[in-house]
């Protein structure tokens, strides 16, 4: 493998981030043992300018876009919204990881569903609606109840809607602002799962253990990982899946699958083309955090194992600042702050804690979950 040539600054490297918030700055605090310096652009440095070199900047402001190019050796995202000209304009100047087309396909819910299908993956009945009488053809081919997204800039729940009748299905249009829709059938999922996976440069992929994700109101609440009692054969599908999806993308970086898990079925829901909020107990869980793995894989550096330790929860703080003293009091217990504002609905930090079985995992997070919505 070919690293990337260092510069003559003291970094080792400089990896570009586009975005700056949360995920940009733990991708910059696994990056400073390695002499990785992270530079950001973006247009709310608020969760990493302290650890980060910020580029104060709007996406497509042409002067903030040469600057990035030029101070990193590979530029990468935060998350999947980008404006597509910005990542157009960075081609030819600077390494872009991973390959912007998994990008476009991961911000396009219609296009991520048809990479599902191209490769054979399982997922729920869906159909595309694009004007309110496509909502016929959603009530005969998807029924209800159903969940109608929009088939961009969704995240956290955001510009999506359960409908259970047809007159919520009708009245979606104009509530989720009248845009392109995907309508797809409501899963009666006996619980939620991803598998966090990262390949190399060479295409050598090593995958995470699956996680047990709980989400409510559309926001990650938390995961424990190894996902407790999953059957050797569904853990088997779920890293098989993924390691398609990133042979199909010719995919560089992490990357996460979420999936449903429906009776012996194994629906996938979307893919993130990024570190993943699931992937966050690989900070204290797994010999090698996803954040140090995916700056290893764009760096073209040899990846790190991911064997997980023990049993690992990790709770989300959101919208309020929990007590600190209570949470540190706790043994073993690792926070992760943000520096964030706290504002509703708003992911402020996480705690991560290595139990020693899946069902101590499970009573931490009940634990950790009261003490920090209080
Ligand atoms: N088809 C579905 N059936 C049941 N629950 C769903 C469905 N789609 C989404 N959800 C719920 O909403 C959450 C967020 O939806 P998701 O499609 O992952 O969008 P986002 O981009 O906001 O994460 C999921 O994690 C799940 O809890
Ligand atoms: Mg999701």
């Amino acid at each position: 493998m070919q690293p990337v040539p260092a510069r003559s600054d003291g970094y080792v490297a400089r990896v570009g981030v586009l975005g700056g918030g949360q995920l940009a700055r733990m991708l910059a605090i696994a990056g400073a043992p390695l002499g990785v310096r992270v530079v950001t652009l973006t247009p709310d440095p608020e969760a990493s300018h302290d650890v980060t070199h910020t580029i104060a900047g709007e996406y497509d402001d042409e002067h903030a876009l040469r600057e990035l190019a030029s101070l990193s050796n590979v530029v990468t995202y935060e998350f999947e919204n980008i404006p597509p000209e910005a990542v157009e304009r960075l081609e030819g100047r600077v390494l872009l990881r991973p390959p912007p087309a998994a990008l476009t396909t991961a911000a396009d819910r219609w296009a991520e569903k048809e990479l599902f299908g191209r490769l054979g993956i399982p997922i729920a009945r869906y159909t595309r609606v694009a004007a309110p009488t496509d909502f016929d053809r959603a009530l005969t081919e998807v029924g209800l109840p159903c969940v109608v997204k929009t088939r961009r800039m969704g995240y956290d729940g955001k510009g999506q809607r359960v409908c259970r009748t047809e007159e919520e299905l009708r009245a979606s249009w104009d509530a989720l602002g009248g845009v392109d829709l995907l309508c797809e059938q409501w899963v009666p999922f006996e619980r939620e799962l991803s598998i966090v996976a990262v390949r190399s440069i060479a295409g050598d992929v090593r995958c995470y253990a699956p996680g047990e994700n709980v989400h409510e109101a559309g926001i990650l609440r938390s995961t424990i990982a190894p996902a407790p009692d999953l059957s050797e054969d569904l853990h088997d599908h779920a890293s098989l899946n993924v390691r398609r999806i990133l042979a199909e993308l010719d995919y560089v970086g992490v990357l996460a699958l979420e999936m449903f898990q429906h009776g012996d079925t194994l629906l996938a829901n979307e893919i993130a083309p990024r570190v993943h909020n699931t992937g966050h107990w690989t900070i204290e869980g797994a010999e090698t955090s996803q954040f140090e793995n995916h700056l290893r894989a764009v760096l073209g550096w040899p990846l790190g194992s991911t064997r997980h330790h023990g049993h690992a929860a990790m709770v989300n703080i959101i919208g309020t600042t929990p007590p600190l003293e209570r949470l540190l009091a706790i043994a073993g217990l690792r926070v992760h702050m943000y520096g964030k504002q706290p504002r509703p609905g708003r992911k402020l930090g996480h705690v991560n804690i290595v139990a020693a079985s899946g069902a101590d995992a499970r009573e931490h997070v009940a634990a950790l979950r009261t003490l920090v919505e209080g």
